[in-house]
């Protein structure tokens, strides 16, 4: 029996609904019984106030721009951890061993490949169709490749195709970035970290040896750890609810990277930097603030608000760090970082963005590392979705593993017709 209790009045009778008490964080009314006890759904359309799920996974407090996984604050695992440790934390729920590591590491780099038969399945797209595209298609077809690892009541086979889609996921977006620059395929290398063998099958070519600069392997690595995993968003419930009708998890995967590809979601960081590109200059940067103040206008500044954080994301933060490091390691300077810096000091002292709580999020300037490295901007939400992609699994397990588990399926608010006679053709 819980200890507080949520009270609701309606037409003289009183019901009582049990609170729960979340680890940290807001505490949740349990309306499990609301239906069967009242006849009446609750309304909540873009889940502003509901609670999809139980997870012990990754904790975010909006307010204080907190993102923990399992606990461990995201910025000390940006600094401190690698991609590798982080994907084992979320998975197994604490950090690994020196031992616990090496093993993850050796079953995901012998992951790496994927079934040679997939290559014909890449030439049936269009060369310049967009990664994500590709991503959509060849995660989806996973499942008939790897179907001796399907059988979702199995835990072996979980945990078989979790490792999968980790290990896989960096050949199957460099495959795609291949693929539209017209490149060979370049096949995982097992003496390679996870990161470094991603940035080799990316831009090596078979003509020569590529050279991996360890401060860009850092920087991406740290770009993949910061893309990890956030709790319910879109594309994790997207996942959660493929997967609640007993999916196979690629499938589920697959639905995951379709819901991430929105401009409203993941494919904001590709819109940031367009954006970026079109301001230009500082000077032109009034004009666009006053076009994402105007009601009339559509135009959003793209990696900016979030609908949890409502402070500084704290992935923003050690992005625009990492902007620094890597043009240091390249030797570059792009003037778009000096745009997006004047940009976020002129929106952060606007009293609109201040009243509404909108503040860079973690696209604002992951396009500009990205496109500095050297990727395409069509690439970078593919990248999102490779590093987010444990985080899916991760979910997905959860989801699975617990026995109280059932099909997701939202109720609604009717404002159709009500019941009519068909009326033939012929009388109307
Ligand atoms: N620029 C200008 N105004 C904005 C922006 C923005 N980027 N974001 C929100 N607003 C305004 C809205 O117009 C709205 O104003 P109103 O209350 O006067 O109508 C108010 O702030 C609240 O915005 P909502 O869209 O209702 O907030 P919601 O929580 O639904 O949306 C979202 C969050 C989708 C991220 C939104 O802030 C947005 O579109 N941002 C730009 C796209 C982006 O960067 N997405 C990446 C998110 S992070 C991620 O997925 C990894």
């Amino acid at each position: 029996m819980a200890d507080k209790l949520a009270k609701l009045e309606m037409d003289g009778k009183t019901y009582e609904y049990p609170v729960l008490e979340g680890s940290t964080g807001p505490d949740v009314i349990d309306i499990r019984k609301l239906y069967a006890q009242t006849g009446l759904f609750t309304f909540d359309p873009g889940f502003t106030s509901t609670a999809s799920c139980e997870s012990a996974l990754t904790y975010i407090d909006g307010d204080e721009g907190v993102l923990l996984h399992r606990g461990y604050p995201i910025g000390q695992l940006a600094e401190h951890s690698s991609f590798m440790e982080v994907s084992y934390l979320l998975l197994n729920g604490e950090l690994p061993s020196k031992q616990q590591l090496d093993d993850f590491t050796y079953t995901i780099t012998r992951h790496t490949m994927l079934h040679e038969q997939l290559m014909t399945f890449y030439r049936g797209f269009r060369r310049d169709a967009h990664p994500m595209a590709v991503m959509c298609g060849v995660v989806g077809a996973l499942s008939a490749f790897y179907h001796d690892s399907t059988d979702i009541s199995d835990p072996e086979h979980r945990k078989i195709s979790s490792h999968r889609l980790i290990a896989k996921m960096p050949t199957i977006a460099a495959m795609a970035y291949k693929y539209s620059v017209g490149q060979p395929f370049i096949y995982p290398d097992n003496s390679l970290s996870y990161t470094g063998n991603f940035l080799r099958m990316t831009f090596g070519v078979p003509a020569e040896p590529y050279e991996v600069i360890p401060a860009v392997e850092r920087a991406m690595d740290r770009i993949f750890i910061l893309h990890a995993d956030h709790e319910q968003n879109a594309s994790t419930s997207t996942v959660r609810l493929a997967g609640s009708s007993g999916a196979n998890p690629f499938a589920c995967i697959a639905a995951g990277i379709a819901c991430l590809w929105g401009p409203a979601h993941g494919g904001a960081n590709e819109a940031a930097l367009n954006m970026l590109k079109e301001i230009g200059t500082p000077d032109r940067i009034p004009h666009y603030i006053e076009r994402a103040k105007d009601k009339n206008d559509p135009f959003r500044l793209m990696g900016f608000g979030h609908r949890v954080y409502k402070n500084y994301d704290p992935r923003a933060t050690v992005m625009q760090k990492t902007v620094r490091e890597v043009f240091d390691a390249l030797k570059v300077n792009d003037p778009l970082f000096e745009t997006a810096l004047r940009l976020e000091e002129i929106a952060l002292s606007d009293p609109y963005f201040i009243e509404k709580k909108l503040f860079p999020n973690v696209d604002f300037y992951s396009g500009i590392i990205l496109s500095a490295i050297g990727f395409p901007t069509t690439m970078f939400t593919a990248l999102f979705a490779l590093a987010r992609t444990v985080g899916w699994v991760a979910q997905w397990n959860e989801m699975i593993s617990d026995p109280a588990q059932k099909i997701g399926r939202p109720r609604q608010l009717y404002t159709g017709p009500t019941q009519r006679d068909y009326v033939p053709l012929s009388q109307r």
